[in-house]
């Protein structure tokens, strides 16, 4: 018999059909005319499929009476329409097969609705639940328009490396990558010796593939890096991760102005994509996560960004009469409750704030003709802040070396880097978007460990 996945056998379309379907058993229940109901998910969709298995199928007794919850099982059966309430077909069965049995009483997963942390702890089991199996395929689609809006606008996709020695955000949280024995580290003058390493020279886990995405864009014009990114910052909150996702675009003959409107328009297609592909999931999370996630969404695609600049701002946050836990002033880094006070109360929609103070930006950003300021951009958008992070490029060899040395990054290790400056140099812009905090956002999921399968977080890298 065909096999078919279940989100298949529920669009209603395959009354008739016969198919064999496999996966694990949510519930199941008797009933007195001496059937079994049994629902079964395969993860390919949000809803269950009702099988209806009588007792006078072959080892009812034995397989069908003994299944519980969390067990695998194949079964094959004719597609029906169903009589029931809620449901438009189930599954009349003409085999059960059990191929993996679970002790009820020991599985950790029971009908009641278990908080988010304690599927934390049990990260093995939790993508079986409605709410981990709609992240999932969410986190699947975002993925997959990430690629298509891109290749859509003739963007090259780049692999930039995981092991890099540079630091691109200048922050030194980085993790150290060795192969280095801890308990007996070779030592040169009171130091380590990392000419002895394996890299002949230390080297880290990047924290962004923006460095390696600049050469290829003064090459190819128009590249993305979508790719895990690492950052040792002990960083405890609800919007941090030490290993996290992130998609930075570069693009070459682009100037501040091409970088807000490519972050917008990103946005906005990110959004619809997963409004119109996961509708089914979408409305799990507006009934059960977050009321107003759909409708946010559906305002934000509508939506003009407000744009401001950070000095505005800071006029803006230092006028309100609000008590902030860290004061405002300019020159000092704006923190998340600023953002989400400027996305949620004053403009009620997402926020694109540029031109920062150059103090409290990496090197990297282009310095304004004020000298002060440099042509950052931040995309805010409400409950969360800061989702998008990017800027200009400085592409002028003598600037780019005086932010070096007033930024403490040795200007040797990156002669690479100004070496682009060099040779043919070019405006050029690009953005990174955090991909936990965008499933964060769209799903309106609380807290970022519970958007990527496996959370890395300070004290933490179970499974
Ligand atoms: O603002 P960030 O640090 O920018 C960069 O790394 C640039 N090099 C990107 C570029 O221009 N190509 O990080 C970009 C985004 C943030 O806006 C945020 O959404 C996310 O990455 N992010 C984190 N997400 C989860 N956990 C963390 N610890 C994150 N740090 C940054
Ligand atoms: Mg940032």
């Amino acid at each position: 018999m065909r096999k078919a996945r279940i989100a298949r056998i529920l669009t209603g379309d395959e009354v008739g059909a016969r198919f064999t379907v496999e996966g694990w058993v949510r519930t199941k229940r008797e009933s007195k005319g001496g059937f079994s109901f049994i629902e079964v998910n395969d993860g390919s969709c949000l809803r269950n499929l009702q099988v209806v298995a009588e007792k006078g199928l072959p080892y009812y007794q034995e397989e069908v009476l003994k299944l519980q919850t969390g067990s695998s099982v194949r079964i094959s059966g004719t597609v029906a329409a169903s009589p029931a309430k809620g449901q438009q077909v189930e599954l009349r069965a003409e085999s059960v097969e059990v191929l993996g049995r679970s002790d009820p009483d020991a599985y950790p997963l029971q009908k009641k609705r278990h908080s988010f942390e304690f599927l934390r702890t049990i990260a093995h089991l939790r993508p079986r639940t409605n709410t981990f199996g709609a992240v999932a395929r969410v986190r699947n689609a975002l993925s997959f328009a990430v690629h298509k809006f891109f290749q859509e606008r003739g963007f090259i996709y780049v692999h930039t490396p995981i092991i890099t020695g540079s630091d691109c955000e200048g922050a030194g949280a980085m993790f150290r990558v060795t192969s280095l024995d801890l308990d007996s580290v070779p030592l040169a003058e009171g130091r380590v010796d990392f000419s002895r390493d394996f890299f002949g020279g230390p080297a880290n886990l990047t924290v962004s593939g923006q460095l390696e995405a600049e050469v290829y864009a003064l090459a190819l014009r128009d590249v993305y890096t979508f790719g895990p990114t690492f950052r040792a910052e002990n960083s405890n909150t609800p919007r941090h991760l030490a290993e996290f996702w992130m998609v930075e675009p570069e693009m070459a003959f682009c100037a501040l102005d091409g970088n807000v409107e490519l972050a917008t328009d990103f946005l906005k297609y990110l959004f619809s994509y997963v409004l119109y592909y996961c509708r089914e999931d979408m409305d799990f999370f507006r009934r059960f996560i977050d009321p107003s996630c759909v409708e946010r969404l559906e305002n934000i695609i509508a939506a003009e960004f407000e744009r401001l600049t950070y000095t505005d701002a800071v006029r803006i946050l230092s006028e309100s009469k609000e008590s902030f836990e860290f004061p405002v002033e300019w020159g000092v880094d704006i923190q998340s409750e600023h953002e989400r006070y400027l996305c949620e109360r004053v403009f009620q929609r997402p926020v694109v704030l540029t031109d920062y103070p150059k103090v409290i930006k990496p090197f990297y950003m282009k310095v304004n003709r004020d000298g002060r300021t440099v042509r950052a951009m931040d995309v805010l958008v409400p409950k969360i802040g800061e989702i998008i992070g990017g800027s200009q490029r400085e592409d002028d060899y003598d600037t780019l070396l005086e932010r070096m040395n007033e930024s403490g990054i040795n200007p040797d290790a990156y002669w690479w880097y100004l070496e682009l400056r060099k040779f043919g140099s070019a405006p050029h812009s690009g953005f990174g978007l955090g991909f936990e905090r965008l499933v964060q956002f769209v799903s309106g999921m609380s807290n970022i460990r519970d958007v990527i399968p496996f959370p890395r977080t300070p004290g933490n890298v179970s499974f």
